[in-house]
């Protein structure tokens, strides 16, 4: 099935990249096929081609950010494009702005692409539907996250070949995490098993709708996975203490050698990023050069976010000269 999926000109039919649920095997093929090439290129002497010369793109983040937002504005200047990062803590925003007013604003400078991180589920949504430029959703709440789990994707497909038949253990604070979420939804369009293992404070209830298996037990949940995502713990987005003690949770939700051994011989960690080691993950796993994908993503983020603002600005219009 997926070896008939790599059709190189199948188009994208969104106008933005809000989330991974609703887009189709064959469109997360196309832009982990583009990335794949981006990859290439970024690691070859080869310049990656200017296919967003005389474009603008605009990075409007409403919260803190080091891979996402980095990458996405490498990923813009290195396919030409101007780039303008918004300092939200500078902005008009401090002087209660809100956002609609602040996406017309930014709207009124004729950007071509808005790239919007912002606290609450559904933001970037509304922000979208107020511009008439092309939104990417960088992370909205515990919503969605898109660029994270196509760059997880390619990570994956590289060193294991493809994702299909997979097993794919999704670690910890399932419930605040907009990356699990937009991770669960590509990873079953793309035929992988998926499991989500955490305590069941951080994993909300009736998650096999969703179509994963849900697991309270690392040794019961790693068990011959091929692929283990650890993810952090997003103490910042809980309501009220959701495990007892960072201690305790290490202690049972830890990644460490010795839970790590309960997974296939050859198993690939990764983690989003940023980590809090001796929370979610031991230190000794987290750099394995062996075991650990964790600086591959990072790498994959640009090529990634390259392949994105390429496919989506594809089929604008663009200003004619003089
Ligand atoms: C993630 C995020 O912001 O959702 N980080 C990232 O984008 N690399 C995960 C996290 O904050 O834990």
């Amino acid at each position: 099935m997926v070896a008939a999926l790599k059709n190189p000109n199948v188009d994208f039919r969104h106008r933005n990249l809000l989330g991974i649920e609703g887009l189709s095997a064959e469109e997360i093929s196309l832009l982990l096929d583009r990335s794949d090439h981006y990859a290439e290129r970024n690691r070859s002497a080869r310049a990656p081609g200017k296919a967003l010369s005389g474009r603008t793109v605009i990075n409007l983040f409403f919260e803190t950010s080091t891979r996402t937002r980095t990458s996405f504005q490498l990923a813009a200047l290195r396919l030409g494009a101007d780039v303008v990062n918004m300092a939200v803590e500078h902005s008009s925003i401090k002087k209660g702005e809100t956002l609609l007013d602040t996406a017309l604003t930014l709207n009124a400078m004729h950007p071509d692409v808005l790239v919007c991180r912002h606290p609450e589920s559904g933001a970037v949504k509304l922000l979208s539907q107020k511009v008439e430029c092309v939104v990417v959703n960088g992370g909205d709440g515990a919503h969605e996250h898109p660029t994270q789990a196509l760059l997880d994707a390619v990570t994956i497909r590289r060193r294991k070949g493809r994702l299909q038949g997979l097993t794919v253990a999704i670690c910890g604070d399932v419930m605040h995490s907009r990356v699990a979420r937009s991770n669960i939804y590509l990873l079953h369009t793309m035929g992988a098993r998926v499991r989500v293992i955490g305590p069941p404070t951080l994993v909300p209830g009736a998650m096999e709708r969703f179509g994963v298996e849900v697991f309270h037990d690392m040794a019961l949940g790693l068990r011959d996975a091929d692929i283990v995502m650890m993810l952090r713990l997003q103490l910042e987005r809980m309501q009220g203490s959701c495990v007892p003690s960072i201690r305790e949770y290490f202690r049972f939700f830890g990644l460490d050698r010795q839970k790590l051994s309960n997974a296939k011989p050859d198993a690939l960690i990764l983690h989003p990023g940023p980590m809090n080691r001796g929370v979610e993950i031991d230190s000794e796993v987290a750099d394995d050069i062996g075991r650990s994908a964790i600086q591959e993503q990072v790498e994959m983020g640009v090529a990634v976010r390259m392949a994105c603002l390429e496919v989506l600005t594809r089929n604008l219009p663009r200003l004619e000269d003089g």
